[in-house]
């Protein structure tokens, strides 16, 4: 008897089986797959409100989501930023505050699922969140488990108090405690492009910050001392050199629209439309609740909506620039292509385009857009009207700091 004990164990030592524990130490480091095939488009709390969050506010903005049409034109997250936390209770499960949040999250969630909608949360790798809340550090299953508990469907996760940790590594850690806890959550990676995450967060997450915090102007820096915020043109210089490392289920992030939070209609189409050409993650910060009509236009609108969400899902990038005037060009699904003429001048600028003159390859996707072999219809996204053809040059002029953004599609034969 005692042989044959010895015999299988042997035997199961030999197969790799492990006895006991299970194989409960094999990590999966992993992303959700199947989720963000296309950039997410949603709302959250950080640019308009900051850390005055509460759940009379996120209802109010969830109603204002659908009733202002935002949800039909496709943004669905409601994401709730820094600030929404309690304490931790004596066994180390996290609380929203009391106050601000009484019906508590899942009720939350309940009411924003019940909308069509779907609840987005934040937390921080460190210690503390950048608003000084508590942090996932030493945390993270549980808060994953709570989290999924609570009916969330996209994390964002920020790098503010994460002394002695490394980015990857504290990511990976909180996209297995997301894929252990069970429920399909979007990892929204916030550590500013500090060290890099394009080039190692594919697998990990759904969508990484770029850059550092957005700041409510079209072409500014706001100085904070020790950290700067960075106006929409600035934003858009920081974004060279990373498209070939988006596409369908992982995203570079130019961080959250500020359209609507007071620029100029013509800064916040154009913030709009770049935000489209580069495929960016399209998630208002404005106050819905209070939406002017030229706003919800520009949030609301189809045809550039389009542009951001094609399926393709590659990220779009400036072709040529003549007198601060840049050409930005976005293959699209079918053969087509987003061509956005951008003025960044103080004023008007006249732009002129030779569709016949060039034959153009984008070097990451190798689609080309050929004219003199193809004749494409040419949709001005931004007006109606009667489409126009590749057959004769493009002229327009545009007004300070705004852009012409078209469609070209090849034409049927
Ligand atoms: C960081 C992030 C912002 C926001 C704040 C919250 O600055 O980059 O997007 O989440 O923290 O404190």
């Amino acid at each position: 008897m005692k042989k044959l004990l010895t015999i299988i164990l042997f035997v199961i030592a030999g197969t790799g089986i492990s006895v006991g524990q299970g194989n409960n130490y094999v990590q999966d480091y992993t992303k959700y797959q199947g989720l963000a095939l296309t950039p997410p488009m949603g709302w959250n709390s950080w640019n308009k409100f900051a850390c005055n969050v509460d759940e009379e506010l996120i209802r109010k903005i969830a109603d204002a989501l659908v009733s202002s049409g935002m949800r039909d034109a496709g943004y669905v997250y409601i994401n709730i930023d820094d600030c929404w936390h309690g304490d931790r209770d004596s066994l180390g499960f996290i609380h929203p505050d009391k106050k601000r949040f009484p019906s508590g999250m899942k009720a939350l969630a309940d009411y924003i699922h019940s909308k069509g909608l779907k609840l987005g949360i934040y937390s921080d790798a460190g210690s503390q969140t950048c608003g000084g809340r508590p942090g996932s550090r030493g945390y993270e299953f549980q808060d994953a488990q709570t989290y999924a508990k609570w009916g969330v469907d996209y994390l964002k996760y920020d790098w503010c108090n994460t002394e002695g940790l490394q980015a990857e590594g504290a990511y990976k850690t909180i996209a297995a405690a997301l894929k252990k806890a069970g429920r399909p959550i979007v990892l929204s990676i916030c550590e500013w492009g500090s060290s890099k995450p394009w080039t190692w967060a594919k697998n990990i997450g759904h969508l990484w910050r770029t850059t550092g915090d957005i700041y409510n102007c079209f072409d500014c820096i706001e100085d904070h001392g020790t950290w700067k915020s960075w106006g929409v043109m600035q934003i858009l210089e920081k974004q060279d050199g990373l498209r070939q490392y988006a596409g369908p289920g992982h995203w570079n992030d130019p961080d959250m629209l500020e359209v609507g939070n007071g620029m100029p209609v013509n800064e916040a189409r154009a913030h709009f439309s770049m935000w489209c050409m580069i495929a960016a993650p399209l998630i208002a910060g404005n106050d819905l609740r209070n939406m002017n009509e030229e706003t919800k236009a520009v949030l609301t609108r189809r045809e550039v909506i389009a542009i951001d969400q094609d399926s393709l899902g590659v990220q779009g990038y400036r072709y040529s620039v003549k007198d601060s005037v840049e050409t930005w060009l976005k293959p699209l699904k079918g053969g087509g292509w987003a061509v956005c003429f951008l003025n960044r001048n103080a004023s008007a600028k006249e732009v002129s385009f030779d569709w016949q003159k060039e034959v153009i390859t984008d070097s990451v996707s190798k689609l080309v857009l050929n004219a003199k072999s193809t004749t494409y219809a040419i949709t001005d996204l931004w007006k109606t009207g009667k489409p126009a053809s590749t057959k004769k040059p493009f002229k327009r002029l545009i007004p300070s700091r705004d852009v012409v953004l078209l469609r070209l599609m090849p034409a049927k034969k």
